[in-house]
């Protein structure tokens, strides 16, 4: 914890937190605001996909400043509009936050780089809110337990941002309404040496946000069935990644994607987040499994591929990707312990 006398403008924490990659999927919400979610979701917590964030004290009443690191030159460059909103109203929350626990009303300068590109269906939000949260409450003097962290980052409205901040395997809720709304580590990290290999086919923005494909996900008439289905497949995709099954766990992935992408799809109105290159890496999975390459395929809200396999596995799920026409690059990742902070700032 900072000594309280380092608690004043011209404080800097910066933090490093991973992306997640769902197994059981967040779809649909009792209270989109607030993100509280209709269904518990299972993760993994990654390792290389991260948000990294610098984030300054700035004296009480100044306005907040929110810059995105260029990848390449480390410069800073405002961020856009869209982005800038969503990360100022978490600001505004945390703000109210610390003010409640005894703090000044403090601006805060923050700037972040993400290691992938965001909004393309690579959970840039959870990774990015969870950066944010653990950064501000830092630099206001808190070091929180991961359970309030959770809840914090969950306050964002992206309701993953609240499983990025556990490392290892993490359900999110653990409890019921807004008292349970935070997640928990189910298994640490070295429980399973399991790799992401994402196969990435665009990177451009998506179409919907996530946002509204929660907004759409009742109006699905498949919404029903899935909720009734959702609880043993909870059950049995923990129950698998607890006896680390590799072929009940890439059935039971599988079937949880493909349906959230039949409910996107058969919304109203619907929601196509595929492209052929999405099809032709799924077959490529297929044919890999058939030839007995141990390799399970998910995707989020977006085209792009997450192709699961043990790590000793990556190397040749990697090349096997790469060599598809659709496939613009291959990120290789893995499961990973959480957010970290870092001595190195931005500005
Ligand atoms: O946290 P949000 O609001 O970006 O929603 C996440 C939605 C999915 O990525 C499709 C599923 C999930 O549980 O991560």
């Amino acid at each position: 914890m900072a000594e309280a006398s380092e608690i004043r403008p011209g404080h800097k924490i910066t933090v490093s937190a991973p992306s997640n990659i769902a197994f059981v999927k967040y779809w649909g919400a009792t209270d989109l605001q607030r993100a509280l979610p209709i269904n518990p979701s299972f993760s993994m917590t990654l390792t290389e996909c991260t948000s990294r964030s610098t984030v300054e004290l700035l004296p009480e009443g100044m306005s907040d400043e929110v810059f995105l690191v260029d990848g390449n030159g480390g410069r800073l460059a405002e961020a856009p509009e869209a982005f800038r909103g969503r990360i100022q109203a978490h600001l505004e929350r945390l703000r109210a936050w610390g003010v409640e626990h005894g703090r000044p009303p403090y601006g805060f300068r923050v700037a972040t780089r993400n290691s992938f590109p965001a909004a393309a269906g690579l959970a840039s939000s959870a990774s990015g809110f969870a950066a944010l949260t653990c950064a501000v409450t830092r630099a206001l003097g808190f070091e929180l337990g991961l359970e309030e962290l959770s809840d914090l980052a969950r306050r964002s409205g992206s309701g993953s941002a609240s499983r990025s901040i556990l490392g290892g395997y993490v359900q999110w809720p653990t409890g019921d309404g807004e008292e349970g709304a935070y997640a928990h580590q189910v298994f640490p990290a070295d429980h399973w040496d399991l790799a992401d290999v994402i196969a990435v086919i665009e990177t451009g923005p998506k179409r919907v946000s996530s946002l509204e494909g929660h907004r759409r996900a009742p109006s699905s008439p498949h919404f029903p069935r899935r909720l009734e289905l959702l609880p043993g497949r909870l059950t049995a995709m923990r129950k698998a990644v607890e006896a680390r099954d590799f072929d009940t766990f890439a059935l039971l992935l599988e079937e949880e994607a493909i349906e959230l992408h039949l409910i996107a799809m058969s919304s109203k109105p619907p929601v196509f987040y595929w492209q052929p290159g999405t099809v032709e890496v799924l077959a490529a999975v297929r044919a890999m499994r058939d030839e007995g390459v141990p390799a399970a395929s998910t995707m989020d809200a977006g085209a792009n591929v997450h192709v699961v396999c043990p790590g000793e596995a990556t190397a040749g799920v990697a090349e096997r990707l790469e060599g598809l026409t659709s496939v613009q690059r291959v990120i290789r990742d893995r499961v990973g312990p959480g957010p970290t902070a870092l001595d190195e700032h931005f500005f």
